[in-house]
């Protein structure tokens, strides 16, 4: 407990130094103002953790004035975390808004009053700015990513709930990049209460990567627009670790391999660009105007970018594989290397891919 206390700090120093915001996120007009509000917001009066102990006095009353928060948490898989042995702050409301009692002493006190008809001294409690501030509950309004996303972080490190994949968050592009958990989570309104997903995807990840929309669009692609596919099949938005290429986000070695097993062999030929660079070398997974999902449109250029050294063909690339034969008539009769060169993927019998 204490090493995450400490942790948690540290963490908020960080924050504060350096507001990692990216470019694409301070795009979105949300997250602007959100980066305007990181300084001041953090500063705000309890919006710091960790908090006294003595604070927490558990989420039973919260219901009371907190309707709809209260009877939507109890359907979401968060309703877990109040079940078990945790220490007092972590577990139900506030495990994430903190400790609660100033909060309800604030606000019970200014209902009775009201109950009592002491309009005017309620009144009179309301506008005392110092306590009012001093009632206020942790808000994730105007949180920096980094704040929020250390208080999901406090159960979210590592292991990820549900599945058995870990989680590694704070490697991953996103956070490196500003994007909160709360940009993709909603703990009250999401749209699916499975996940607490704010938006399906892929509209959710859309809202920030629209290049990629553009690239699903083309003619031929996996069925992600359609919903036979999601994002998260190929890349882990969370972070994987090091090992799983966590650079691009992508799930495991190759994602490709969990669809398509047959592809990467072993081979007694292997086609070294499969070992080497991967799938991406040849595809792009997103979409493409070549109906298999091929960087060229011609199979024989894709092929000529890495074997050709002939003059007069375009070549972006050369010196990455043998030149293709000089008996190779690639305008002619070779043209379709295809068919001589059947099994591209990789040969258990041929070296240079026949069958
Ligand atoms: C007696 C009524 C009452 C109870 C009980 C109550 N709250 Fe509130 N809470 C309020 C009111 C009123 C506001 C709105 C303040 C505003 O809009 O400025 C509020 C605001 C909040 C906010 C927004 C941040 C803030 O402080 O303005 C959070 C988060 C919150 N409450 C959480 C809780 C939690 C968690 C509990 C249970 C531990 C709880 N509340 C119990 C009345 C209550
Ligand atoms: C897992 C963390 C988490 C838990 C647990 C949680 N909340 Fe929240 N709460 C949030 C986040 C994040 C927001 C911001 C809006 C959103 O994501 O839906 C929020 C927003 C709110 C607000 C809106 C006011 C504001 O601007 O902050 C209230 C009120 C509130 N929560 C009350 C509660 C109550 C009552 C409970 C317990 C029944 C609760 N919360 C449990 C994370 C949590
Ligand atoms: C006090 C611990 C705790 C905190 C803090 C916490 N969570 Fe959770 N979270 C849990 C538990 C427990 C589960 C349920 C895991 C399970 O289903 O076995 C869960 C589940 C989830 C799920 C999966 C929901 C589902 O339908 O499977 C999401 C998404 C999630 N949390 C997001 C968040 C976000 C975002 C935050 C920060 C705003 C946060 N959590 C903060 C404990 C926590
Ligand atoms: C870029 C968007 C995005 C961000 C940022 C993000 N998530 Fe998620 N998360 C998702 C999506 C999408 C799913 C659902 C995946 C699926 O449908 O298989 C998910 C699923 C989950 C689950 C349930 C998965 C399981 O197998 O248990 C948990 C828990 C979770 N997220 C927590 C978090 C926490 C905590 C953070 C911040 C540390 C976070 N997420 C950041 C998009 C995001
Ligand atoms: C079939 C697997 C697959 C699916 C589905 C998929 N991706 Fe990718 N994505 C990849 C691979 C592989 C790369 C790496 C490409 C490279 O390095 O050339 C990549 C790269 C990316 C990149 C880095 C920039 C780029 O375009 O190279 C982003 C951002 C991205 N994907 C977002 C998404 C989003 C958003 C979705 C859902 C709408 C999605 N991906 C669906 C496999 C997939
Ligand atoms: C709030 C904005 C936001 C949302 C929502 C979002 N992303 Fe991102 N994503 C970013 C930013 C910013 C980066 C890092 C810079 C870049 O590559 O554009 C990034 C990077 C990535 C990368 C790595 C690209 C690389 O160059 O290595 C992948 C893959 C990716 N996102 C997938 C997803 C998926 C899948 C979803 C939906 C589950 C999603 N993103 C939702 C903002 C977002
Ligand atoms: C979740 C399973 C899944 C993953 C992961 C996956 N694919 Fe696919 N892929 C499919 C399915 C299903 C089809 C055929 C139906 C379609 O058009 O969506 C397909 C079609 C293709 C095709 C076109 C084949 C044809 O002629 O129909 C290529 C090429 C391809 N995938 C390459 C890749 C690459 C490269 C990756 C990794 C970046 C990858 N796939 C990841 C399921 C997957
Ligand atoms: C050296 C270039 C190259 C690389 C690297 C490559 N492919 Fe291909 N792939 C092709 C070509 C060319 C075709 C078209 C074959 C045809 O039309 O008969 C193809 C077709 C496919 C097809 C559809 C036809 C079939 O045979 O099922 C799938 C699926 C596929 N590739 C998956 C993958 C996966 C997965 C990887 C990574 C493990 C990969 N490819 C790496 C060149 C490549
Ligand atoms: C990204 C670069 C790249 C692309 C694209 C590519 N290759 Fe290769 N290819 C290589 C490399 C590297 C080798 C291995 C050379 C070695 O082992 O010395 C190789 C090996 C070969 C071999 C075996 C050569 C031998 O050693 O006998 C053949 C045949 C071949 N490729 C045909 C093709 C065809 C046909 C295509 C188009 C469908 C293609 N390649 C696309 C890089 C590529
Ligand atoms: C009509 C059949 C045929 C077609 C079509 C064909 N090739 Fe070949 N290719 C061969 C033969 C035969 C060899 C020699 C194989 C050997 O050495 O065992 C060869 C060898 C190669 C090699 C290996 C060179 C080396 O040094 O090991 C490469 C690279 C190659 N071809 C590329 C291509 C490319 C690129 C195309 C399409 C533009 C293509 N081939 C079309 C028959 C063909």
């Amino acid at each position: 407990m204490k090493n995450i206390k400490i942790a948690t700090i540290l963490l908020f120093a960080v924050a504060a130094i350096i507001p990692v915001i990216s470019m694409r996120v301070t795009a979105l007009t949300k997250s602007t103002a959100k980066a305007d509000a990181v300084e001041s917001a953090d500063k705000a009066p309890n919006n710091t953790v960790p908090q006294d102990p003595g604070k927490f006095v558990g989420s039973d009353r919260c219901a009371e004035c907190h309707t709809n928060q209260a009877a939507h948490f109890a359907l979401t898989a968060h309703r877990k975390m109040s079940s078990g042995g945790f220490s007092a702050e972590m577990v139900g409301c506030e495990a994430c808004h903190g400790g609660a009692r100033d909060h309800l002493g604030y606000y019970a006190a200014a209902q009775k009053l009201i109950a009592d008809g002491k309009d005017a001294e309620a009144q009179a409690l309301y506008a005392d700015q110092a306590k009012a501030d001093a009632a206020k509950m942790l808000s994730f309004d105007g949180l920096s990513a980094a704040a929020s996303t250390a208080i999901c972080l406090k159960c979210h490190e590592s292991s990820q709930g549900r599945s058995e994949e870990r989680f590694n968050f704070r490697r991953s592009e996103h956070f490196r990049h500003g994007v909160a958990c709360i940009d993709c989570h909603s703990s009250h309104s999401p749209k699916r209460t499975e996940f607490l997903l704010k938006e399906s995807q892929p509209e959710g990840c859309y809202k920030c990567h629209q290049d990629q929309k553009a690239s699903f669009a083309r003619p031929f692609h996996h069925k992600v627009p359609e919903g036979g596919m999601k994002c998260s099949d190929c890349h882990n938005q969370h972070g994987g670790f090091p090992e799983q290429a966590a650079e691009n986000l992508c799930r495991g070695e190759s994602p490709c391999l969990k669809c398509h097993t047959d592809k990467a062999g072993p081979f007694a030929y292997e086609h070294a660009p499969i070992k080497v660079e991967g799938c991406q070398a040849c595809h792009t997974p997103h979409g493409s105007n070549n109906p298999r999902l091929l960087k060229r449109n011609e199979i024989r250029f894709l092929c000529l970018e890495c074997h050709s050294n002939t003059p007069g063909i375009p070549v972006e690339d050369t010196g990455v594989g043998p030149g293709a034969p000089s008996f190779h008539d690639i305008n002619g009769r070779h043209r379709s290397c295809l068919t001589c060169h059947v099994t591209i993927h990789g040969s258990n019998s041929h070296p240079a891919f026949f069958r």
